[in-house]
């Protein structure tokens, strides 16, 4: 197995025999043995000589909290929260931060020293940074739609977009209902006293209206969030020739690293990018959190293509 259970946790010895480092980072999960976190952040800790192991643990649900604490006890000083636990694990912080309270999803604990934890959502702030990185462009300047918006990356994206104070976010869904009462916790948070911008900048469209081309028309960042494209023979989220060359496309699915969306999108003459950029800035941003300095991203990066490598 290529995991902990929470049992073996308790044993520190069962832990860390026979290994080099001690298990210091865990990624929490459950299924969990597919999760590429460990060979994105080892080589990163490594090149900055941590004395450290990155581990993937599985928990069950409804053990979130308990696993926290028996993590901190077994030496583990930062965790990453994956499906389905994001959610479980905003209760079980002491502290939330307001920007992943927003988004409903914790993905990143540090501990503190008398062990209390704060919980951090990486992966709005990593889509703005992996924007940058891909398009050369700012997220709050763009026009956006939402392909998917129901699942947890697209609400996490689509937070982020209402924070940053995009000009146009328009939700899309194949189930409107999973959609209708994020828009309204949206519209308050763009409603709140630190935020500016036209009060009317954030719609939902079905994924089965009509309308909808007409909405990635007027969109500048066309992002998929929904899981289509990760199978082989997988169809487009929607029809592809309706992309233009103006438009940038970004899937966050990054295995296989070309979507049909991507390809078909870059026939069109638009800008592509995958979600492998997403991974690792989300991933940086974490390792940011516990370690307190600029961390280095090409290893991450690296790490990752390895194990994806066919
Ligand atoms: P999570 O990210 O929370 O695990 P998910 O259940 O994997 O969520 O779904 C992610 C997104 O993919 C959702 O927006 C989902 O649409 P629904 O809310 O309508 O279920 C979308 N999705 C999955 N399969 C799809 C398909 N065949 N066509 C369109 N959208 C799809």
């Amino acid at each position: 197995m290529n995991y902990f259970t929470l049992d073996q946790i308790s044993e520190v010895n069962t832990l860390n025999e026979g290994e080099e480092k001690p298990a210091r980072y865990a990624v929490i999960g459950k299924p969990v043995s597919h999760s590429l976190s460990p060979q994105l952040h080892q080589g990163a800790l490594d090149s900055l000589d941590q004395e450290a192991r990155y581990i993937r643990v599985e928990v069950e649900r409804g053990q979130v909290a308990e696993a926290f604490e028996k993590l901190y006890a077994a030496g583990i000083k930062g965790i990453n929260v994956t499906v389905p636990h994001k959610l479980e694990a905003v209760e079980a912080c002491h502290q939330v931060d307001p920007a992943a309270a927003s988004m409903g999803a914790v993905n990143t604990i540090v501990f503190d020293a008398q062990g209390q934890r704060s919980g951090f959502n990486t992966d709005g702030p990593g889509f703005a940074r992996a924007i940058r990185e891909e398009f050369g462009v700012d997220l709050k300047d763009l026009k956006i739609i939402i392909i998917g918006a129901g699942g947890g990356a697209g609400r996490a994206i689509a937070t982020q977009c209402v924070l940053e104070n995009c000009p146009q976010i328009i939700l899309a869904n194949r189930t409107l209902e999973k959609i209708d009462s994020m828009m309204g916790e949206l519209q308050q948070l763009s409603n709140s006293e630190t935020l500016e911008g036209p009060r009317d900048r954030i719609s939902t469209i079905s994924l089965s209206d009509p309308a909808l081309e007409e909405a990635i028309a007027a969109s500048e960042l066309i992002i998929n969030t929904t899981s289509v494209g990760l199978k082989s023979g997988d169809p487009s989220p929607f029809p592809s020739h309706w992309v233009e060359p103006y438009h940038l496309v970004y899937d966050s699915i990054y295995h296989p690293s070309r979507t049909r969306l991507l390809r078909e999108a870059e026939g069109q003459g638009a800008r592509i990018a995958n979600g492998l950029s997403l991974l690792i800035h989300q991933g940086a941003l974490s390792l940011e959190y516990w370690l307190n300095r600029e961390v280095p991203i090409e290893a991450m990066r690296q790490g990752v293509l390895d194990a994806i490598k066919d």
